[in-house]
């Protein structure tokens, strides 16, 4: 085999090349299109490597986004290896690669340049840029083809990277990457590029909107923030699969469930530092003021059209409803009024899901971490007082769907540690 034929190409989209037939370009568009209804950044990526992926029948593919000087896996996909399950624990696998010309992602992202391999096995041992065969050999996988795009802001900064391996001929056989499948990608990668920067720039403000409920509660860390909007997320998507929806709205609403959970406490930011930092117990009007949370925080989200803000006004207006009726209320007529939270809470399927499921993320937490009230618990014995809450504080429903995903939701608690 020649050996130029391993070498690293480098390629660029050029409007005066192979580019493709219309309806690759109508599907680009219609493509682009739908990433503007996705409001998550891990639902913008997850969308884009899977149509990345259908535009060339890949067998693989993953999302990695850029931190300082390193790349985060982000996403995965495997049709070869994963299930849809498999495929959601590795959305939080925690790895780290630097940026530098030793990796095919790493090259892309310092060159800020499309890299195509055609074989990752036969770059020459004495060339900077290797492949990892670790993953492979672990999986039991081969990768073969692969091709590396830097998805590059408006101001030219590489946010993430997009590798797709192993596309597919008609007939099925492994392929490589031709020059029409490397310009589609090229402009799948350049068109979506605002998409992940309007993502990045949205998860950003959330944070920033959370951290500062985290400036006057300290239990409302950036990680706890996190963990249980992935969590609420991935236990939506539990329950949604029996709906019949198609699979871009399912994840267009798990988008959703994903901010409006990491927004749930961020009404705390009206709540005085005497009751949010007190080590003992709430006197009774203390507590009444704690309770107002739900409201002052529901007050802000109050756009009409946004389906963003409907979520997360049910999700932080409603969090601490129980399913029996014994939490307390946030009420709607409470948003407009001084909020007495006079009313009778609401009780099992009355609170809307979003909330339901979000106090179940919440206190799952909540117990597993340190609190200025409490030591952390131990994963069994929180798993144990969820299981004697059933029906009790919390939707049966939503438990099970919890605990059938209890794997995904201890790899993301590995995922977003607590800082310090
Ligand atoms: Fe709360
Ligand atoms: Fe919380």
């Amino acid at each position: 085999m020649e050996k130029a034929a391993h070498q690293p190409r480098t390629v660029w989209y050029d409007e005066t090349g192979t580019l493709d037939t219309q309806s690759t370009l109508r599907k680009i568009m219609e493509i682009t299109r739908c990433l503007r209804e996705l409001k998550s950044l891990d639902a913008i990526l997850d969308k884009i490597l899977l149509e990345a992926r259908r535009l060339v029948r890949a067998d693989a593919g993953s999302f990695f986004l850029v931190e300082g000087d390193t790349l985060v896996f982000s996403n995965v996909h495997n049709d070869s290896l994963f299930s849809e399950k498999d495929v959601a624990r590795n959305v939080y696998r925690n790895a780290k690669i630097p940026i530098n010309e030793h990796s095919l992602a790493g090259y892309a992202a310092l060159r800020n340049s499309p890299v195509i391999v055609d074989d990752a096995y036969c770059l020459e041992a004495d060339q900077a840029l290797q492949f990892d065969r670790s993953f492979d050999q672990r999986a039991g996988y081969r990768t073969r083809a692969v091709a590396s795009f830097p998805i590059v802001s408006s101001r030219g900064r590489v946010l993430a990277v997009l590798q797709i391996i192993n596309p597919m001929a008609v007939t099925g056989q492994p392929t490589v990457f031709d020059e029409r499948a490397v310009a589609s990608l090229a402009l799948l990668s350049d068109q979506a590029a605002a998409a992940v920067e309007i993502g990045a720039v949205t998860e950003d403000y959330i944070l920033r909107m959370a951290s500062l409920a985290q400036l006057r509660d300290p239990n409302e860390t950036g990680s706890h923030v996190k963990r249980v909007g992935a969590y609420a997320a991935e236990i939506y998507h539990v329950l949604a699969m029996p709906l019949g929806l198609s699979d871009h709205e399912r994840k267009r609403r798990k988008s959703m469930m994903r901010v409006a959970a990491m927004l749930h406490d961020v009404g705390k930011v009206a709540i005085s530092d005497t009751i949010l930092k007190k080590p003992g117990c709430l006197t009774k009007d203390e507590f009444e003021i704690m309770k107002t949370h739900t409201v002052l925080g529901a007050r802000l989200f109050h756009n009409p059209t946004s389906e963003v803000d409907a979520w997360t006004r049910e999700v932080v207006l409603h969090h601490h409803q129980r399913y029996d009726g014994q939490g307390y209320p946030g009420c709607s007529s409470d948003l407009e009024a001084g909020g007495s939270l006079a009313r009778a809470p609401l009780t099992g399927e009355n609170i809307p899901l979003p909330a339901r499921i979000t106090a179940v993320a919440d206190v799952y937490d909540a117990l597993l971490s340190h609190r200025i009230y409490k030591p952390p618990i131990e994963e069994s014995s929180v798993v144990e007082m969820l299981r004697e809450q059933r029906g009790r504080h919390f939707d049966p429903g939503v438990l099970d769907a919890f605990f059938s995903i209890h794997d995904i939701i201890l790899t993301i608690r590995q995922r977003y540690p607590d800082e310090n």
